[in-house]
């Protein structure tokens, strides 16, 4: 076999990519579309990326889709994306059997709407058996308030004599995150060109490689993933060694 006749391996993916699906907002504006023509076009982008990184292997998909923050833009905007996430779910839970993507949902679901709510327990419920690739969804999440949500549960086991309070460990409190028994990621990606985390997975990403991409979430293609996949290979983790 010549040179030219080998075929690059590439190396295996991250077992665990995180991405921020920002810029959704300026793609439709670039377009002179409603902002809400984004979130469509968006949630297009979504359903193409998990797909490709089911194909390459990826075990968990964490995606920041609403933040708590994200209440604060119009009472339009805000229903146009509860309407897209509701639409999504109802298909998902109908082609269950086909894609074998196992849910799950980070966040504090108690301020969507009922029917949202239980769209989500659905999709968790009915996908549990399914372990090809596990979606997390970041649905009105916030990563102070999934740790102030832990501790209150740790509080509330202490409370009634089930914790001491000398017991809480790193490895303990892990286990009261909305993350619990999810491997921390390797890969936070963040597509739009900002570069700060706006309160996703604080802490699960003290160790993660962060690649900041300068393409609209809309745009992003399996080709902005490989890039990324292959930035984090370049990259030198050291977890604080020498
Ligand atoms: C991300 O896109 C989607 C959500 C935050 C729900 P944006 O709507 O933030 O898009 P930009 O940042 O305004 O372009
Ligand atoms: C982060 O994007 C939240 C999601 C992508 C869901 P934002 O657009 O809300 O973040 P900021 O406001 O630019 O920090
Ligand atoms: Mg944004």
């Amino acid at each position: 076999m010549s040179f030219l006749d080998r075929k690059e391996t590439k190396p295996a993916p991250p077992q665990h990519i995180a991405i921020i699906m920002d810029g959704n907002g300026r793609w439709a504006k670039k377009r002179g579309l409603p902002r809400t023509a984004g979130h469509s076009a968006g949630a297009e982008s979504f359903r193409r990326i998990a797909n490709y990184c089911r194909k390459i292997g990826v075990k968990y998909l964490t995606v920041y889709a609403f933040s708590t923050e994200n209440w604060k833009r119009s009472a339009e905007e805000v229903s146009g994306i509860m309407k897209l996430l509701g639409a999504y779910l109802k298909e998902a839970l109908r082609d269950m059997e086909k894609n074998h993507v196992r849910f799950c949902f980070f966040g504090d679901l108690s301020r969507l709407s009922p029917e949202l709510q239980k769209l989500c327990l659905d999709a968790q419920s009915r996908s549990s058996e399914y372990h090809e690739v596990q979606v997390n969804f970041c649905l009105n999440y916030g990563g102070r308030d999934e740790i102030v949500r832990g501790i209150r549960r740790f509080a509330a086991d202490v409370a009634v004599g089930k914790r001491q309070p000398e017991e809480i460990t790193e490895a303990l409190f892990d286990t009261y995150l909305d993350s619990a028994g999810v491997p921390d990621p390797e890969l936070v990606i963040r597509p739009s060109g900002e570069m700060r985390t706006s309160n996703f997975l604080p802490w699960q990403t003290v160790y993660s490689e962060f690649v900041y991409m300068n393409v609209l979430w809309p745009d992003f293609s399996s080709k902005d993933l490989d890039a990324a996949i292959e930035e984090y290979h370049r990259r030198n983790r050291r977890f604080g060694g020498a």
